[in-house]
C-alpha cells in the first residue's frame, strides 16, 4: 500500500526523517505493509548541502508546489514558524489532505481554527511531534485519557532549557556556552530565544492544557517567565539547600478555572522531576482515577523527533488508505482561564540587606502586612553584605508581588535580587 508524501522542511527534524524514510524505509514496510513515498520536499535554500540524497525533482523552494502536487497525499510540515506554515497547513487540510507538524507554535497560536478545518474536510490534523520531542503525550491525552478528569499537568518540556540548567548545576557550566551546546546539538529552535524565553514551553503547556481540559487556551493566556536571569549563585544555593532550579510547565483545572504558567522552579532534590537531565522531558499528569503518570524521554533534537513525526505519519496513512471521515480528538467547551496573579504559588526570595539589628523583623513585618507566611529564613555573610534566602508557605501570587514590591521600597533592603517560585515540595508523587 503506497502513500505519497510531500514534506516542508529539510533541517535538523526534516534531515532525520528522510534518514528514516530515504535509508531506514524498509522497516516502515516491514512493519505496517506501508510503502510510504516521499514525492516533494520544500526547502528555502537550494544551493545547501543535505544530509540524505534525493532524486532529481524532489527539492523546491517552493512550498506551494509541495502542497499542491497531485502525487502528495499528505503533508508533513516540519519547517517551523507560524507563517507561511500556518497557511499551508489550512492549504493542505482544505484540499482534503491529512497533515503532520512538530510545530508547536503554530498549533499553539491557530490550533483551534486548524482542528476546526481538519474536522470540517474529515482528515486528520497530527502533532505528537511538537510536545516533548519523541515523548508520546499528545495521543495519550487525546485518546487514551479522552474520557477521564484531568486536574494536572506538570512537568519539564523544553529540552534546551533543561540541558542549559542541567550543565549550570552540574559543571559550573557558563550560561552562553551551555546555550551554544544545545544549539549545536539540534535542541534549539531556530531563534533560540524561543526557548530561553520560556515561549517554546509556554506554547506547549497551551497545547498541553488544552488538551488535558478540553478547553482551548491559546499560549497568550499562560504566564511565561523565561531562564535568563538564572544565575551561578541561585543555583549553587539551590543546590546548597537541597533543591535543583527547572524550568516548568504548570497547567490546572481548579474549580474557579484554569491556570497555565511556565517559569523558573525550585524543586527538592528527591523529585522524580529534579533528576530529569539534559534534553530529557517528563510529564507528570494527574486526575482521581489514574493517579499520577509520568511521561519521560528525549524531548528535542531530530531523531527523537522525527520518531514521533514517522508514528503520525504512518497513522495518518492508515487513515487515508481505510477512507473513513476523520473527526477531531477532542471537542473543545468555553472555560474560564485564570490570570497568574489568583494562582497559588510557593516562593524562594534572594535579597541582598544590611545587616544590622532590626533588619528581619522589618522584611518579617512586610510579609505580615501582606498576609504572606514565611517557611523558612537563612543568612549568608555578614556586616555590609549580607544576603537572606527565604521560602516562603503557599500563597496568592498577588500577594507574594505585592511583597516583593514592598521589600523593594525598603531602605534596608539593597536588591530583590531573586525570586525563583518553588514546585513539588509537597508530597513526592506516588510512584
Ligand atoms: P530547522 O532545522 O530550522 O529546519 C527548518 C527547515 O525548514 C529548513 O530545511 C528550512 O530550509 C525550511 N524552511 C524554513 N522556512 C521555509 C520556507 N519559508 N520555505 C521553505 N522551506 C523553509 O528546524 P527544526 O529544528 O528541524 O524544527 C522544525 C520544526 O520542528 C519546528 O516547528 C520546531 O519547533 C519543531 N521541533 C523541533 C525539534 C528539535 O529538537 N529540533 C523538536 C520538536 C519539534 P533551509 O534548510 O533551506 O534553511
Ligand atoms: N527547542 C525545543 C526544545 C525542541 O528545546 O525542547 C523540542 O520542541
Amino acid at each position: 500500500m503506497r502513500v505519497g508524501i510531500g514534506i516542508l522542511g529539510f533541517g535538523t527534524v526534516g534531515g532525520a526523517l528522510l534518514r528514516k524514510l530515504v535509508e531506514e524505509g524498509s522497516s516502515v514496510s516491514t512493519k505496517t505493509g506501508l510503502e510510504i513515498e516521499v514525492v516533494r520536499v520544500a526547502v528555502r535554500d537550494l544551493a545547501k548541502d543535505r544530509p540524505v540524497a534525493l532524486a532529481d525533482g524532489v527539492l523546491t523552494d517552493n512550498p506551494l508546489e509541495v502542497v499542491n502536487d497531485p502525487g502528495v497525499q499528505l503533508v508533513v510540515e516540519i519547517m517551523g514558524g507560524e507563517e507561511p506554515a500556518g497557511d499551508l497547513v489550512a492549504a493542505a487540510l482544505r484540499a482534503g489532505k491529512p497533515v503532520v507538524t512538530a510545530n508547536k507554535a503554530l498549533i499553539a497560536s491557530r490550533g483551534e481554527e486548524l482542528i476546526g478545518i481538519a474536522g470540517q474536510s474529515g482528515v486528520p490534523l497530527l502533532f505528537e511531534a511538537a510536545v516533548a520531542g519523541g515523548i508520546p503525550i499528545i495521543r495519550p491525552l487525546s485518546e487514551t485519557l479522552a474520557g477521564e478528569q484531568i486536574d494536572r499537568v506538570l512537568g519539564i518540556v523544553n529540552g534546551t532549557t533543561n540541558y542549559i540548567l542541567t550543565k549550570m548545576t552540574e559543571e559550573g557550566a557558563e550560561y552562553k556556552a551551555a546555550l551554544a551546546e544545545a544549539q549545536e546539538l539540534g535542541y534549539a529552535e531556530s531563534d533560540p530565544t524561543a526557548d530561553v524565553s520560556g515561549a517554546d514551553a509556554a506554547a506547549k503547556a497551551a497545547i498541553l492544557a488544552s488538551l488535558a481540559f478540553g478547553t482551548w487556551v491559546g499560549s497568550d493566556r499562560v504566564y511565561t517567565e523565561g531562564i535568563e536571569h538564572i544565575g551561578a549563585t541561585d543555583v549553587r544555593i539551590a543546590a546548597e539547600l537541597g533543591y535543583v532550579i527547572k524550568l516548568l510547565a504548570v497547567a490546572e483545572n481548579t474549580a474557579e478555572g484554569i491556570s497555565v504558567r511556565v517559569h523558573p522552579a525550585v524543586v527538592p532534590a528527591a523529585h522524580p522531576l529534579a533528576v530529569i537531565r539534559g534534553a530529557t522531558n517528563a510529564v507528570f499528569v494527574e486526575g482521581p482515577s489514574f493517579h499520577e503518570l509520568l511521561f519521560a524521554g528525549p524531548g528535542a533534537g531530530g531523531a527523537p523527533t522525527a520518531t514521533a513525526v514517522l508514528g503520525d505519519v504512518v497513522d495518518a496513512a492508515r487513515e487515508l488508505l481505510a477512507g473513513a471521515q476523520v473527526a477531531p480528538p477532542i471537542r473543545f467547551q468555553p472555560g474560564r482561564v485564570l490570570d497568574f496573579e489568583s494562582a497559588t504559588t510557593t516562593w524562594y526570595l534572594r535579597l541582598e540587606v544590611a545587616d544590622r539589628p532590626g533588619v528581619l523583623a522589618q522584611v518579617a513585618g512586610v510579609f505580615a502586612d501582606n498576609d504572606v507566611s514565611i517557611k523558612s529564613v537563612w543568612q549568608e555573610g555578614e556586616d555590609d553584605g549580607a544576603t537572606l534566602l527565604l521560602v516562603t508557605h503557599a500563597n496568592n501570587e498577588g500577594r507574594q508581588r505585592a511583597s516583593a514590591a514592598a521589600l523593594r521600597s525598603l531602605e534596608v533592603v539593597r536588591d530583590v535580587a531573586a525570586v525563583i517560585r518553588v514546585e513539588g515540595a509537597g508530597p513526592t508523587p506516588n510512584l
